[in-house]
């Protein structure tokens, strides 16, 4: 284990079922006075942006930018940031999923500061403070609403990481109502994104108390709501559960580190433009295949956590489970494990891993298991 640990959070997390009625509240109290409401299409459809205006229209004047795509790229932000100017902007509020809200940060930071986000790629790379923003999910999944960290793609599709305490939120508000019109497959897949937080964040040999503790709560809380919340978006229950759980799952991996599901996961979205969470689930099931051995304590109590029919097994039978454990639950959520079954060509498969070894050493060195390009290969393999 690493003997430093650092542990982030946003100066305020609000969380509960209405929250978003303190809006004002919260804008009035960080001096905000020009609202810019960061979100996309898809939520302004689902109502959830009307709701988020009709609560601050009596008290404060207010821009809406709406131009985010999923996976957003560097020239969005640039856009937004544009758009802020342009309209004297002078607090954000983002919201969405973790696309909208990784653009609301980092389209706060540029307005504390004077270059573009190109020039603060990397970390502690943003030298001052952003503007105030809050944010508000709409799914349960990246957690980025409580995270330092976002993630852009850049002009030769390439993704780059920007990590500064200036990207976290002044105030969160985590409202479960604000996801319950989350589709089936958006839940699934912002849920298995969770989920490989959650468990990367608690495997991780950077893991420590703090991000123990809270990944195997996510990874308890997803245990037991995830497929509920897929199965009836209106579970209220569900859908408190499952916005701990993302809240939680990336605090974990933030105080530790991801491993790697993400990194052989990248190659899916860089290749093949699969989302984040889907990318994830696919090769979930195969890289808990393949790290159990590095510590099987922890895996059983992964299976444990997640519901598996573990009683009476010995601790390195119940370690060896989690992959089929996961795998049902996101088949359970029909989201197919096997490469092959996505018309992907085995031919494509040594391509990916050299992608995963040639861009994310930085995760696969915190991973329990160690992993090479061979071994990178065979794990893809493993689940074609
Ligand atoms: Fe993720």
């Amino acid at each position: 284990m690493e003997s430093i640990s650092l542990i982030t959070s946003p100066c305020q997390i609000y969380m509960g079922c209405n929250v978003i009625n303190r809006l004002c509240e919260d804008i009035k109290f960080l001096k905000g006075k020009r609202v810019l409401v960061i979100s996309d299409s898809g939520i302004r459809k689902a109502g959830l942006v009307e709701i988020i205006t009709d609560i601050i229209s009596k008290k404060f004047e207010f821009e809406i930018f709406y131009d985010i795509e999923p996976e957003p790229s560097v020239s969005t932000v640039d856009k937004c940031v544009k758009y802020a100017r342009k309209s004297n902007s002078d607090i954000i509020i983002g919201v969405g999923g973790g696309s909208v809200i990784d653009v609301a940060k980092a389209t706060a930071v540029c307005l504390g500061n004077k270059n573009d986000i190109k020039n603060y790629y990397g970390i502690n790379k943003v030298p001052e403070p952003s503007i105030p923003k809050i944010l508000i999910p709409t799914t349960a999944g990246t957690g980025s609403e409580v995270g330092m960290y976002v993630v852009l793609t850049d002009e030769n599709n390439f993704k780059q990481t920007i990590a500064s305490k200036y990207l976290l939120a002044d105030v969160t508000l985590i409202d479960p109502l604000m996801t319950i019109s989350m589709p089936p497959n958006v839940t699934a897949e912002t849920g298995a994104d969770a989920l490989s937080h959650a468990i990367e964040g608690y495997v991780s040999v950077k893991a420590n108390t703090y991000s123990n503790m809270v990944g195997l709560e996510a990874i308890k809380l997803i245990g037991k709501f995830l497929l509920r919340a897929y199965a009836n978006g209106n579970d209220i229950d569900a859908r408190i559960g499952m916005s701990e759980a993302s809240m939680l799952a990336n605090m974990s991996y933030g105080a530790s580190s991801l491993g790697a599901i993400h990194a052989l996961a990248y190659s899916f979205t860089r290749y093949f433009g699969f989302s984040h969470g889907r990318s994830n689930a696919i090769i979930m099931p195969a890289v808990m295949r393949y790290n159990y051995i590095a510590n099987q304590e922890k895996f059983s109590n992964i299976a444990l956590a997640l519901g598996g029919n573990i009683k009476n097994l010995p601790v390195s039978d119940a370690a060896a489970k989690v992959g089929d454990i996961v795998e049902d639950m996101i088949n359970s959520m029909g989201i197919g494990t096997k490469i092959s079954s996505y018309n992907i060509a085995k031919s494509e498969l040594p391509k990916m891993a050299e992608y995963t070894l040639e861009n994310y050493e930085r995760l696969l060195r915190y991973n329990p298991r160690m992993m090479n390009l061979d071994q990178a290969y065979d794990v893809f393999l493993s689940t074609y």
